[in-house]
């Protein structure tokens, strides 16, 4: 079977309908586009605007919506779908199903489609043990369908018993699984990356800075973000655009920095530190600009927080990963930066050839030993740390 990438999710009348909105946003993470249609009924336990919204498609309801092309929305909303899932889909539905009836848009859609169509159904017990629905749900089975669930439970009656739909991310698992697709590597996971330089003030014009150009940290970001996790990014000064589909909180000093992490880092997944912070600030940097004289000019620094060793000790800390930019004994020094920081993971470079390049080779260090990742684009050096993170986070 070809993978999905297009699915047509068919919401018929169930109070499980409601599940249908997180269902619709894991596809979505998935990386799988989403044509909501839904029945009359299914309007009634939830709106189509909210699948509008989290499908970022309009949503049919009717046979006869203007909106599209050539007037055959039974035609054209299945020609570009890889599947057709409804779900919920309820007893009548199903009986529908069996029937060949093409009384309504999903209905038509389904009898009309010329690709695989999954069901899950949802109903109350007594509905799917009876004889007429297991009927039906054979037939279905006989005709090619394929059945997801139903699932044993607590019942929204207050019933116990079969007839559950299955939860949303068995649902995806299932699909992927019937289209023997690997789930992303990173779905439905958070990750708070910091990026960039910081700069420390010594007076209103001046600065203490250094040459990061953020490059590493925006690739990372946008990698992640290809692999379906949910991405914030917290980064100083730098010329690059931020991915759209990235939260991104802008900030200058490495104080701000590590106040913008605090407020972010609950619930994250992974922490990837990739900001070049600056290990010093000015004591008491001036309200006005220092006048030059001819004497020595002695500014007093001192030590800023370290972000990274700071998550790291968190009671429930992310999965923390480190950057050891290194001008020698590279090896020797991040594995000893990685037991200081008392983290998992530290990729390793060589400050000179990475700082502002396009292009670096960067050295993953863990408990196993290390692992190179040879000199190509920071996008696919950050391909690779992500997938060693997903090995790590999977195990
Ligand atoms: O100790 P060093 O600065 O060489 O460690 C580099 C790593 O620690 C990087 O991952 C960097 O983002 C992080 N770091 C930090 N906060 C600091 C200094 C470094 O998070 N104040």
């Amino acid at each position: 079977m070809q993978s999905i990438k297009h699915l047509v999710l068919g919401i018929t009348g169930g109070i499980a309908a409601y599940k249908a909105a997180e269902l619709t946003r894991l596809f979505v993470k998935q990386g799988i586009s989403v044509q909501v249609v839904m029945t009359e009924a299914a309007c009634q336990f939830i709106t189509p605007v909210t699948m509008q919204a989290l499908s970022g498609k309009q949503v049919y309801t009717q046979m006869w919506d203007a909106g599209i092309a050539n007037g055959m929305p039974h035609i054209e909303l299945s020609r570009e779908a890889d599947a057709i899932l409804v779900a919920p889909a309820s007893a009548d539905f199903m009986a529908k199903l069996v029937q060949g009836k093409a009384d309504d848009l999903l209905s038509t859609l389904c009898l009309a489609r010329d690709c695989p169509l999954l069901v899950a159904p949802a109903m109350n017990k007594q509905m799917w043990e009876h004889p007429a629905t297991q009927r039906n749900a054979q037939q279905l089975i006989a005709d090619g369908v394929t059945l997801l669930g139903p699932d044993s439970g607590v019942q929204a009656c207050g019933e116990t018993g079969m007839g559950r739909m299955l939860e949303p991310e068995a649902l995806l698992a299932d699909l992927l699984a019937t289209f023997q697709q690997q789930p992303l590597p990173l779905a439905g996971k958070r990750v708070l990356i910091t990026a960039g330089p910081t700069v420390e003030q010594i007076d209103p014009v001046r600065a203490i800075t250094n040459f990061s150009s953020g490059k590493m940290g925006y690739s990372i970001a946008e990698a992640a973000l290809e692999m379906g996790a949910e991405v914030t990014l917290v980064s100083g000064p730098t010329a690059l655009q931020a991915p759209a589909a990235a939260k991104t909180i802008s900030v200058k000093s490495a104080q701000e920095m590590l106040n913008a992490v605090m407020a972010h880092v609950n619930n994250q997944d992974i922490f990837i530190g990739v900001a070049a912070v600056a290990d010093y600030r000015p004591a008491s940097p001036s309200d006005q600009k220092i006048k030059k004289s001819d004497s020595t000019l002695n500014i007093e620094l001192v030590p800023n927080e370290d972000i990274l060793a700071k998550v790291a000790a968190l009671p429930k800390p992310p999965f923390c990963v480190g950057f050891a930019a290194e001008s020698e004994n590279l090896l020797e020094y991040a594995e000893q930066k990685r037991k200081r920081k008392n983290i998992p993971l530290i990729a390793a470079n060589i400050a000179t050839e990475a700082l502002g390049a396009d292009e670096s080779t960067l050295t993953l260090l863990d408990n196993t030993g290390s692992h190179v990742l040879a000199k190509t684009s920071k996008l696919k050096l950050a391909r690779g740390l992500l997938s060693h993170i997903a090995k790590m986070i999977n195990n």
